[in-house]
């Protein structure tokens, strides 16, 4: 049994509760949560640590959509506009996915650790990235993606995918999930979406999809005009829309998943994918490819994301927080701060139908301890400065071990 004390105990509750001069006291799993002296007194024997002097205990944060195969990207890719931004990822796609293999990767597993990102959902395309997160000490949702929109690759796609996802679910564990991502509704043939989702719904697996990111797949998938008719006649000439927007998301209905971007969804389509699963937004994605703003105020079941570094500067969900704060002017900004903290740890669990996600007795313990530069004044402004000044983790537990 180990106990941590922290200044302020961050449960992220339903009831946002704030324990001062607070512990939790756990094994693989939470046992106890409280005022220090009451579960001192509870656990006598447990070994003792103190997160020190203005720190904050809360669960690990939990980031569900990210791309590890194009880390090496720094400075290649294009941004401003989607399509252009993916005609340079076409363009790099094999030089970047073979400039950061292994060691690499390992890498930027564990700086996202050491931020505090104790579960990721990864979409990998290609499973050049399967080792590296099998032996992550964090907590990975190991996305296989299908892709592809022509009907006569459909076959070969599918076969190649299929040996990806087998080869994950040899190596499934506690801490290795393996799960099926469909690309998108532009890039995958229904049936092949129908395939994968099949199995998901069989072996009850976790999906994740890309919807709506940018205003090129609105027109595209709306009316078959627009940048995607011009990218299309230039990569694959004669391809039609293969997906209706609404059809797509109602292949997904009974499967738990996280529909990523949802920028330019209609409120239709925003309600439907949150009868279905969870919205997760990528704020600093969207920006630099020019996507627009998701209307986070239309969404219940908000989690957040950092997309890969193709698309991003930092796999810092505080970075990615930060962003968030700037970027959605409206409303009160205490409010803006917890809701953002709670779509990076409660609801980026349930998403991904983890035990993780918030301080109560018997979730996994996934727990974080960061520590400010200077006290607050009032308790309320804590979910706010924390997500100002947080950058890297001063102590962290995945399922009770210190890492
Ligand atoms: C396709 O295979 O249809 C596709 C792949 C990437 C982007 C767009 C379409
Ligand atoms: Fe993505």
């Amino acid at each position: 049994m180990t106990i941590v004390r922290a200044d302020y105990v961050m449960r992220m509750n339903e009831g946002f509760e704030i324990v001062s001069d607070g512990a939790v006291a756990f094994e693989e799993r939470i046992r106890a949560v409280g005022p220090v002296n009451a579960v001192r007194d509870e656990y006598p024997d447990a070994e003792f640590v103190d997160a020190g002097e203005n720190s904050v205990l809360l669960p690990g944060l939990v980031n569900p959509h990210v791309h590890l195969e194009f880390s090496a990207n720094t400075t290649k890719l294009a941004y401003g506009d989607f399509i252009t931004w993916l005609k340079s990822v076409i363009r790099h796609r094999e030089s970047l996915s073979g400039a950061c293999k292994e060691i690499c990767m390992k890498k930027v597993l564990d700086g996202m650790l050491r931020s505090g990102t104790t579960t990721i959902g990864t979409v990998s395309s290609y499973g050049l990235d399967m080792k590296p997160c099998v032996h992550s000490k964090m907590r990975v949702v190991y996305f296989n993606e299908v892709l592809g929109s022509n009907p006569a690759m459909v076959d070969a796609l599918y076969t190649d995918f299929l040996g990806r996802l087998e080869e994950s679910k040899s190596w499934a564990s506690e801490g290795f999930v393996p799960a099926i991502s469909v690309h998108s509704p532009y890039s995958t043939h229904p049936v092949l979406a129908k395939k994968a989702l099949e199995i998901a719904r069989e072996e009850g697996m976790v999906v994740s999809t890309h919807f709506m990111e940018s205003q090129a797949e609105r027109e595209w998938l709306d009316h078959g005009t627009g940048d995607f008719a011009a990218f299309f006649e230039e990569f694959m000439p004669g391809t039609r829309p293969v997906n209706d927007p609404l059809a797509f998301l109602k292949l997904f209905e009974g499967v738990p998943t996280l529909f990523t971007h949802a920028v330019h969804a209609t409120d239709d389509e925003l309600k439907l994918m949150q009868e279905i699963g969870a919205i997760t937004h990528c704020p600093v994605s969207n920006r630099l490819l020019g996507n627009g703003r998701l209307p986070i105020e239309h969404v219940k079941r908000l989690t957040i994301g950092t997309d890969g570094l193709s698309s991003n500067i930092s796999l810092s969900l505080w970075d990615e927080m930060r962003a968030a704060l700037m970027m959605h002017v409206y409303g009160p900004l205490d409010l803006l701060a917890r809701r953002l903290l709670v779509a990076a740890t409660r609801e980026g669990a349930r998403a991904l139908e983890r035990n993780s996600g918030e301080i109560e007795l018997f979730r996994d313990a996934d727990l974080i301890a960061v520590t400010l530069p200077d006290g607050v004044e009032r308790t309320e402004d804590l979910p706010l400065q924390l997500l100002l000044h947080a950058k890297e983790a001063k102590l962290v537990y995945v399922g009770g071990e210190a890492v």
